[in-house]
């Protein structure tokens, strides 16, 4: 029996890391406040400043991503803001690559340039395209390692070179190769953002992002860029996130060996005109993918029906095990529709152009039995 009603924990520890459900902390004085805010002494004020289960959060995720700090944000999105919004200037330009998720395009297209920041659109497979680019003096060059949806690969550390060369920052989206497959800040870049509601998280039941970087200066401008606009993240998924994360790698390696066997059997299906995963011989990038993804290519796949919108909806009818829902990273196989969902105001013209087809189905396959997905697809083809 317990000498007293208190929840002392005496000599014991949880094993599990404690959720500190808490949007504010009590203060012993106004010199502990002080501490805190101006000596950096330990201790928490307000979550949206900061929060335990973020920072823990943040300090692992520097480890994975080879970088020297992490700050968790409310969603990908948000991290790509805070990169932005710590970084760049009125009047300022910056560069990103023509293969990006469309909630992005839409952040600089749309967003930054109400704000007087241009922003310039460059095939970042094509080396020399960039560097011609980059002597419109932008602030930074953003990329997605392995872009949505088609899964184009790109030279991370070329591409540092380059941008470094002309005084611009590289800012690199992971989301797709996870930092499993590979770690930016290993290849030159200067920041890695990634969106942890994907496979990071890996359960389909957190909305968060991080930015991690080495530069220490720009880890304070981070955290008040976010504390600011409001870019925080919330106790619960950080939580979530930290138990994901346990398994990233065991979930990424299955994922990936799933992916590689699933596009290989679909590019012999009849109905299917084309296969985008860059394991592949025919996929443009096939070469660069080998040299650049450690141990996997991705458990992100493209492919494309001959039947267009109607044989999409007659797939989706068909394979209730696929679920059509529009994210990826769930544990097991879901898919999605680019060219209504993650690129749906882009241009007929512009779809076009990167191969976003009524036709094209992109899959986030899963770590469930290669059977079981091959089934199901199976039912969707027929
Ligand atoms: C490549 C990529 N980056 C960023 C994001 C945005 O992440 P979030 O939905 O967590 O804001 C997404 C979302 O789908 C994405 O696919």
């Amino acid at each position: 029996m317990s000498k007293s009603n208190k929840a002392s924990l005496g000599s014991t520890k949880p094993l599990v890391v404690p959720l500190y459900q808490s949007s504010v902390y009590t203060l012993p004085d106004l010199d502990a406040l002080d501490a805190i805010m101006n000596d950096g002494e330990p201790g928490y004020i307000y979550a949206r400043d900061a929060h335990p289960n973020a920072r823990r959060l943040g300090a692992l995720l520097a480890q994975i991503e080879s970088a020297q700090w992490g700050v968790v944000t409310g969603s990908g999105m948000a991290a790509i803001s805070a990169i932005l919004l710590a970084t760049v200037q009125q009047g300022q330009r910056i560069l990103a690559s023509n293969r990006l998720y469309g909630r992005t395009v839409q952040l600089f297209t749309e967003e930054l340039g109400r704000f007087g920041v241009a922003t310039e659109y460059v095939d970042c497979n094509d080396l020399s395209a960039v560097e011609t680019s980059l002597q419109n003096n932008p602030r930074l060059l953003f990329v997605e390692t392995m872009s949505n949806p088609l899964v184009r690969v790109v030279d991370i550390a070329a591409l540092a070179n380059l941008a470094h060369e002309h005084d611009a920052l590289l800012v690199v989206d992971n989301t797709f190769a996870t930092p499993v497959l590979t770690r930016p800040m290993d290849l030159g870049a200067d920041f890695v953002m990634e969106s942890l509601t994907k496979m990071i998280a890996g359960h389909s039941d957190v909305t968060l992002g991080v930015v991690a970087g080495n530069d220490a200066d720009m880890l304070p401008t981070i955290n008040r860029t976010s504390s600011i606009w409001g870019l925080a993240s919330n106790p619960f998924d950080c939580w979530l996130t930290e138990r994901g994360l346990g398994t990233l790698e065991l979930r990424t390696r299955a994922a990936c060996k799933n992916a590689e066997q699933l596009a290989n059997w679909l590019a012999e299906q009849s109905g299917v005109s084309r296969v985008w995963y860059p394991s592949r011989e025919d996929h443009p990038d096939h070469e660069l993918a080998k040299r650049v993804l450690d141990g996997g290519f991705g458990h992100m796949l493209c492919f494309e029906l001959s039947g267009g919108r109607d044989a999409v909806n007659r797939f989706i009818h068909a394979a209730p095990g696929i679920p059509f829902s529009p994210s990826l990273g769930h544990v097991t196989t879901t898919l999605s529709h680019p060219a209504t969902t993650s690129h749906r105001y882009a241009s007929p013209a512009e779809k076009k152009r990167q191969g976003i087809s009524d036709g094209l189905i992109r899959l986030s396959v899963g770590v469930e039995p290669f059977e079981q997905i091959q089934e199901e697809m199976a039912k969707g083809l027929t």
